[in-house]
């Protein structure tokens, strides 16, 4: 298809939901690269409006208010905030940041509805749903929990798997159990409107599969294909549960039903879109309705249907809105190998990782770009984000852009130096200049953010090189001229680069514009060496990063493993019950306080202390498995529970008469099962 000239740009992200805070595969997912693209479009003075805002509907809310013990509209005015807040701290610059319990949203959400039903469009069927008898409530999506049957996880939900990815719908799953109360639920009629998406699949199939075929993502194209081509094809969905926690479906008949969450929430889109046009006194529609309007989703894999599929069928249905021209979606980011997971605390949360690395926003940011899940799932470990950190941007584009500084404060105290003779190596450079924010440019705009970025570090890295060929600092000796040209050079490379990486790193530009005292720099200016005088002024150095040490990267990733161990221990399953048994049985059980009086290693056993103690009734000799567990010395003078009228049993030649009595935590460690107060030795326990 022809290449479209666009005068308007409508960017949006995936509203996250606001059930928990923000972690690194946010970021990485859909919120770097639609701010790096956004930062790119506004260097080069387009019209751009970019919009997310909190998902605040569902089922990921009720689930968590109730986990929580507060009501929904607690969790998301909790996550809201913070989410927003995290947001600013990395400088993800959204025009407008809004959320889906705003009144505009609910009034749009529901005259899209509307619009539909009065045209005909929702098929209104009787159907069978789960219901949790105990909890007298239909179970929707998450709500429902059960075996994928397509891979056998015991934890797939109702909606979908996410061990396998397979979307599902609540009957699909075997041996279903309600979240909420745990029982089995039962099968209740009950009333909703469906989207027959089936009918929308040779347009979809034209718009996305022809039209598309060469501007969109692989990933993309694959799931989108494997949705319609699929041999059952698209099935109708249904727009509507049975829920008290979201936007009533504003029709008749309806009561105590809401809007699909997935109906809703990318209407969020515009929604979001009115709150800031409203804010700025300015007309909305052109952003969503002209056709010279180029929309463009990110998101994560699992939205792609969603976003190219069911909202598309939504706008079309509506009429006189524009289809996304792309919808970039990455993979996942995983964590030093594991599914980053909420539940199972394996994250990075970008309010701990502020507090622990604090103004180095652009350290995670790069690091999250230049690994980033754009074609495959990718690993976020914290041995890179050190490498990265220390060989690529200090070691690289801090060096180059600190020795230009600090030269020119050395040898022209501040002043930039005039231009003299160009060498070959100069005019070489100083086409590489006029190079690199071309080839940058070109992958901004085909969504290769990685690519973009390697551009930007081989650009530095041009820089350094050029410094490490001319040597300044030798030259300074017996030509200052040519030590002046140098350094004239060096500095525009370095403001050149602090405007084409702005996307990338805004926080680090915005630090090279201040020591270099320039404002209001965009992409209309790259390519050129003039942006530095001979004879502006430099502010002092400011450092741009530093290097991160073993130690600090250890630590987190210690932090993380121990996660993982509080994480195992509090599932694993306590051991079930032993038989019941009688009064009578119990009652035969001597068991006593006694006091430890020695305790000596068995030489030849790695697990056994020999033990003498004071049972009250006179002195006894145990053998007690507990030699990995404590040094003699720290149970001497101990008192401990024990049970004494256990036949004597021989063991390495010595009699045990009796067992020393030990809680086994889940990890296996033993402890010792000792009185609150001290307590008379051969006191009974029972
Ligand atoms: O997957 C999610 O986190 C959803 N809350 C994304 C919604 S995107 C859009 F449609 F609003
Ligand atoms: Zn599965």
């Amino acid at each position: 298809m022809k290449k479209k000239d666009f005068n308007r740009y409508t960017v949006t992200s995936a509203l996250p939901y606001a059930n928990g805070p923000l972690h690194i595969g946010h970021l990485a997912g859909c919120y770097i690269p639609s701010d790096i693209y956004v930062r790119y479009l506004r260097s080069n003075k387009k019209d751009v409006v970019y919009v997310c805002g909190s998902d605040e509907h569902g089922v990921a809310i009720t689930i968590k208010a109730k986990k929580e013990g507060i009501s929904p509209q607690e969790v998301v005015d909790r996550y809201h905030e913070m989410m927003k807040k995290s947001f600013l701290e990395f400088g993800i610059s959204f025009d407008h940041y809004s959320r889906t319990s705003a009144k505009i949203h609910h009034e749009t959400a529901a005259g899209f509805f509307k619009d539909l039903y009065d045209k005909g469009e929702f098929l209104e069927q009787n159907t069978e749903q789960y219901y949790d008898e105990e909890a007298g409530q239909f179970l929707a999506d998450r709500y429902i929990e059960g075996t994928c049957p397509k891979c056998g996880n015991e934890g797939a939900y109702g909606d979908q798997c996410e061990k396998c990815g397979s979307s599902l719908s609540p009957t699909d799953l075997i041996n279903p159990k309600s979240k909420l109360s745990g029982s089995v639920p039962v099968l209740k009629e009950t009333k909703h409107w469906f989207l027959d998406l089936a009918r929308y699949t040779d347009f979809l199939k034209n718009w996305i599969l022809v039209e598309h075929e060469h501007d969109w993502k692989n990933n993309v194209l694959g799931q989108c294909r494997s949705w319609l081509e699929a041999g059952e094809g698209l099935q109708a969905r249904s727009m509507t549960r049975d829920m008290d926690w979201g936007i009533p479906v504003p029709v008749e008949g309806a009561e105590g039903k809401v809007l699909y969450v997935w109906f809703d929430a990318p209407i969020g889109y515009i929604s979001s879109t009115k709150e800031w046009a409203a804010e700025k006194g300015i007309d909305w529609e052109p952003y969503w309705k002209d056709e010279d309007t180029k929309l463009v989703h990110f998101i994560g894999k699992d939205n792609i249907v969603f976003h190219c599929i069911i909202f598309p069928a939504i706008l079309k249905t509506h009429g006189g809105f524009v289809l996304p021209d792309n919808v970039p979606a990455n993979e996942f980011l995983n964590l030093e190998g594991d599914k980053i997971s909420t539940s199972r605390n394996w994250a990075v949360w970008l309010h701990e990782y502020l507090e622990e690395f604090p103004g180095k926003q652009d350290v995670l940011r790069y690091v999250l770009t230049a690994n980033a899940p754009e074609t495959k799932d990718n690993d976020f470990t914290w041995k890179d984000f050190q490498s990265r950190n220390n060989s690529e941007l200090v070691a690289i584009y801090g060096n180059f852009v600190n020795r230009a500084v600090v030269l020119t404060h050395k040898f022209f105290g501040g002043k930039v130096p005039d231009l003299s003779q160009l060498e070959d190596i100069d005019k070489e450079t100083l086409q590489l200049l006029k190079e690199f924010p071309e080839k940058i440019a070109t992958s901004i705009e085909r969504f290769r953010f990685r690519e973009a970025l390697s551009f930007v570090m081989d650009f530095a890295r041009t820089g350094n090189k050029y410094l490490a060929d001319t040597e300044p600092w030798k030259t300074i000796k017996e030509d200052q001229d040519r030590t002046g040209t140098i350094l004239n050079i060096a500095l525009n490379l370095a403001s050149n680069l602090a405007i084409v990486a702005e996307p990338f790193l805004p926080f680090t530009s915005a630090k090279i514009f201040e020591m270099f005292n320039l404002n209001g720099l965009n992409w209309g200016n790259v390519g050129r060496a003039d942006l530095l005088k001979p004879g502006d002024l430099l502010n002092p150095a400011a450092l741009l990063f530093e290097k991160i040490e073993d130690h600090v990267v250890e630590s987190q990733v210690n932090k993380l493993l121990e996660s993982k161990k509080r994480n195992e221990l509090a599932n694993k399953e306590v051991s079930p019950m032993k038989d019941i048994i009688s009064y009578d049985d119990f009652a035969k059980l001597d068991m006593r306080v006694v006091k430890v009086l020695t305790a000596e290693p068995l030489p030849k056993s790695k697990k056994l202390l020999r033990l003498t103690v004071d049972t009250g009734l006179g002195v006894k000799t145990v053998l007690s498995g507990v030699a990995e567990h404590f040094k003699p010395e720290e149970l001497v003078g101990k008192q401990v529970t024990m049970l004494i009228n256990l036949a004597p049993r021989k063991m390495m030649g010595i009699d045990s008469e009796g067992m020393i009595l030990m809680a086994e935590d889940k990890d296996g460690s033993l402890r010792l099962l000792q009185p609150d107060k001290p307590t008379a030795d051969g006191s009974m326990i029972s």
